[in-house]
């Protein structure tokens, strides 16, 4: 069944349980893109936790200078605006423990377990089913903000998707769980996200690099590594504390990636 229904924010809001994500919703029937909005929002001084989403974006921008096919009504679009207490090179930790939190909520919604790409990519049966943009703006030592912006495929399906995608991203509804509620996903999502973000401040993110690293699926496997121009070829061995990809190559060396595109070679 495909959702063609607008989202019920009475519905997300009435039963939220957070202690700080989730305090204010900007809702768009239409964007260009929500992370775009949201860095507005943090420009002009807008307090964390608030939400931006959108039943369809115009523009949704993905990684590296990828677009985000965004559709209207069948799938999650949204940024959440942190103002993290973290110094400036600990910023991806933000990202790594949205992923983390992400595949916890996909993991409540399908019986199949979520894989963690580095750095987020949530894959299931090795299908993106969902990315997270994170765009933050720092001086030297403090994070002014940052801007997460996530988008999942729910009740999205195949059929659907343009050709340039279709064999490389899946959906809620693809893996089989049928017409899964956005308010409910998008609830808890919230949730999980609020949780994991206050063990990030409380405990530091050594307390929530192991449960990235149990979800990451190319641990121990072979990788091509994308650097802009540069290709690295190696085992993927997991993240260090900056949430930096660490590879050994083949002498043996730990390389540190900090930005690419990570696949793995089939052996
Ligand atoms: C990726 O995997 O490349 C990241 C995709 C992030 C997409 C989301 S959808 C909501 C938010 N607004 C955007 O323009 N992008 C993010």
């Amino acid at each position: 069944m495909i959702q063609n229904n607008p989202l019920s924010l009475d519905d997300i809001q009435g039963e939220l349980e957070t202690k700080r994500l989730g305090t204010r919703f900007h809702y768009f029937q239409e964007i260009d893109s929500t992370n775009r909005y949201a860095r507005r929002l943090a420009e002009a001084g807008a307090p964390e936790g608030e939400v931006v989403i959108a039943e369809y974006q115009s523009g949704g921008r993905g990684r590296l200078g990828r677009n985000w096919f965004s559709p209207p009504y069948c799938n999650l679009y949204f940024s959440l605006l942190l103002r993290p207490a973290l110094a400036p090179v600990h910023a991806p930790q933000i990202t790594l423990t949205a992923a983390v939190a992400l595949a916890d909520t996909v993991a409540a919604f399908v019986a199949e377990p979520p894989a963690i790409k580095w750095p987020n990519d949530i894959l299931l049966q090795g299908k993106k089913l969902a990315g997270i943009l994170t765009e933050s703006s720092c001086d030297a030592k403090h994070i002014e903000f940052v801007i997460l912006g996530i988008g999942v495929n729910l009740n999205f399906p195949r059929e659907r998707m343009p050709e340039s995608i279709r064999d490389r991203a899946t959906s809620l509804m693809e893996v089989g769980a049928q017409g899964v509620s956005r308010e409910n996903f998008l609830r808890r999502l919230i949730q999980d996200l609020d949780r994991c973000y206050g063990v990030l401040e409380d405990f530091g993110f050594d307390a929530i690099a192991p449960r990235w690293e149990a979800r990451f699926g190319l641990k121990g496997k072979t990788v091509r590594v994308e650097m802009g121009g540069d290709v690295l070829i190696g085992q993927a061995v997991g993240i260090d504390h900056d949430g930096a990809l660490l590879v050994e190559d083949d002498r043996g060396e730990r390389q540190r990636v900090v930005a690419g595109d990570v696949t793995a070679i089939e052996e």
